[in-house]
């Protein structure tokens, strides 16, 4: 498949160059034996959110330069969401703007992060604080790269699931809401579910304008948990986890502010607790939590803005919350259930 699209979409003398990281250049690049194109040149990555910086993305830069690569080469990016993410800015910036494809191997890569456009790196302790927008010119997903992926990326990866199964309504909600997760469990209808609102909000906001930003429900709180344990409660947890620890949190914030009915909200909290960790942190953290809030993208004059939900299927962005009402929200992520 990805052959034909390079023979359909390339040019004669056309070079590829693969981005990869150890695990993925280990455990998938054997799985793609004889369908990628001789590549020029492999960049393989430290694992790990610590490559999403700007000093990688210099040596990304300084690698295709070496190899004189120009704006219509093209670089392929084999690997989860650091990958896709790393490998997407240095494209955006490259000769102002270099092909690329992503082949997304984990979850939730396949789920969110491959998917739309959006590139960037850290900054400062921030997550994803220099980016921009910068559409793969075609994304390649296959499950056979999730069958050896560990449980804890699986369910990392699921949390980006229920979250669209939320925003798709309750139709979709109430066939997740049935089972627990297990490894076993069949992701096609999710991932088919995710993938189709996701592409829905994308083509109508392409640069994260309007609806394109109910995607992010979960995810302020979610950032500020991800870099808070990342520095205090290391190794951190994972972006999924801190994302579900978020859901929780917003869905509260939902209830109080946009008026999210409170069956619901505790119908979703409590899956989420069911088959989510306990965060690591505590009440005690919730200035350091704020203080990483207000350096969230999506804030404007001053104020954290949150993704919230009227209701399922029925998203709300831009909401200012009050401080007190924030505090609560940490509160009820970190009590007991
Ligand atoms: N991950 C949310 C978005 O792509 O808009």
């Amino acid at each position: 498949m990805i052959g034909s699209f390079l023979k359909k979409s390339g040019h004669p003398g056309q070079k590829f160059f693969l981005l990869t990281d150890r695990n993925t250049h280990e455990h998938c690049l054997p799985l793609l034996a004889g369908s990628l194109p001789v590549f020029e040149s492999e960049f393989i990555l430290e694992p790990g959110e610590a490559s999403k910086s700007l000093e990688e993305a210099e040596k990304l830069w300084q690698w295709l330069l070496e190899h004189e690569a120009h704006r219509d080469d093209l670089l392929i990016n084999l690997g989860g969401g650091v990958v896709s993410d790393l490998g997407g800015f240095a494209a955006s910036a490259y000769k102002r703007g270099m092909v690329y494809i992503n082949i997304p191997t984990t979850l939730i890569g396949q789920a969110d992060a491959a998917v739309g456009g959006k590139t960037g790196v850290n900054l400062g302790g921030g997550k994803n604080q220099l980016g921009s927008f910068h559409h793969p010119v075609a994304v390649f997903i296959d499950p056979k790269f999730l069958e050896t992926l560990p449980e804890d990326q699986m369910l990392s990866g699921y949390a980006e699931l229920l979250k669209c199964a939320f925003l798709a309504g309750d139709r979709h909600w109430e066939k997740v809401i049935k089972a627990r997760w297990e490894k076993e469990t069949d992701l096609t209808g999710l991932m088919r579910t995710a993938l189709e609102v996701k592409i829905s909000y994308v083509k109508k906001d392409l640069t994260d304008q309007g609806i394109r930003k109910a995607l992010n429900f979960g995810h302020t709180l979610g950032h500020a948990f991800e870099s808070l344990t990342m520095s205090k409660y290391p190794p951190g947890l994972l972006h999924g986890e801190a994302v579900a620890l978020g859901m929780i949190g917003e869905a509260f914030l939902s209830w109080r502010v946009t008026g999210l009915c409170w069956s619901k909200m505790t119908e979703f909290t409590g899956y989420l607790r069911n088959n989510f960790s306990r965060p690591p942190f505590t009440i005690e953290d919730s200035e350091e939590i704020i203080r990483l809030m207000m350096m969230d993208k999506k804030n404007s004059g001053g104020a954290i803005r949150f993704s919230l939900l009227k209701d399922s299927g029925d998203p709300a962005w831009d909401v200012e919350c009050e401080q007190q009402f924030i505090l609560k929200a940490i509160e009820f992520v970190v009590k007991e259930k």
